[in-house]
């Protein structure tokens, strides 16, 4: 992946930011008894009032699969990523919440931003606070060794130790990732120590998505039905946060900061 240049930067970080503003927006709605799509039809207008495109939104596809039918992922609890945010479901309390939301700016030829948070709705279990708060400091963590010629594999060294420290299980079956012209460029960025990261070091200029997803148990997961939705194989709770970073020379800037 090429180093973005200063104009570039510069519309990535106002993307940045509007999809973080995007993102808060909506978490006041999140409550027992809220209606997923509402929040899903609330984070496109607010997407498109601001000049962008949802990213995820008609993504993808294939003979098997449709294209990714909406604004926001809503992944609940054994749920890893990819929950269609238009589904017909309500949260209840106790429920842990991931919300994934990738934004192209300007609506015209732009730049993507991807970021994920997960948040609980009600009264949260113990178990479920910690494995949000051990998920959202490994992505924390992560981002602190990212700076110019760091191995990518570092990464996932630091992600894969913290979360498995807790005794959680680091899924690997999907990684964080480049971004910038489109959602996914190269490299993948691992969540857990992978050789095949081993020759692949971050340069200033990059944009990068790390997007750790842990679970309380096992690191396996499955497809639904639905070809999108994916969860535990042991339906173990899963957390799941995400930034979009530029690599510069000494340090890290996160792109999509709340
Ligand atoms: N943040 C996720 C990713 O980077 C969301 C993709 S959802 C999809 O892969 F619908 F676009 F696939
Ligand atoms: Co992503």
């Amino acid at each position: 992946m090429t180093a973005k240049t200063r104009e570039e930067i510069e519309i990535m970080r106002e993307g940045g930011r509007i999809l973080a503003a995007a993102l808060q927006h909506i978490v006041p709605y999140a409550e027992p008894g809220t209606h997923v799509r509402d929040l899903d039809s609330r984070a496109e207008e607010y997407i498109r009032n601001a000049g962008g495109i949802p990213a995820f939104l008609g993504y993808g596809g294939s003979k098997e699969t449709l294209p990714y039918p909406a604004t926001l992922c809503i992944s609940i609890n054994d749920e890893v990523v990819h929950g269609i945010g238009t589904r017909d479901r309500v949260l209840q309390s106790g429920d842990i919440v991931g919300f994934d939301i990738g934004m192209a700016y300007p609506a015209d030829n732009g730049l993507y931003t991807d970021m994920a948070i997960t948040i609980g709705t009600g009264r949260i279990s113990d178990a479920a606070m910690r494995l949000m708060r051990v998920t959202k400091e490994s992505l924390a963590r992560a981002i602190s060794f990212v700076r110019h010629d760091v191995a990518v594999r570092t990464i996932g060294k630091v992600v894969q130790q913290y979360c498995e420290s807790h005794g959680y299980g680091v899924v690997r079956d999907l990684t964080g990732h480049g971004i910038g012209k489109n959602l996914h460029e190269d490299p993948p960025i691992f969540n857990y120590d992978e050789p095949r990261a081993a020759a692949t070091r971050l340069t200033e200029g990059m944009t990068i998505c790390i997007e750790p997803m842990i679970s309380v148990g096992t690191w396996k997961v499955k497809m639904d039905p639905d070809g999108w939705t994916i969860r535990t194989a042991d339906g173990s709770l899963a957390a799941h946060f995400e930034h979009t970073i530029l690599v510069q020379r000494n340090g890290a800037e996160i792109l999509t900061e709340l």
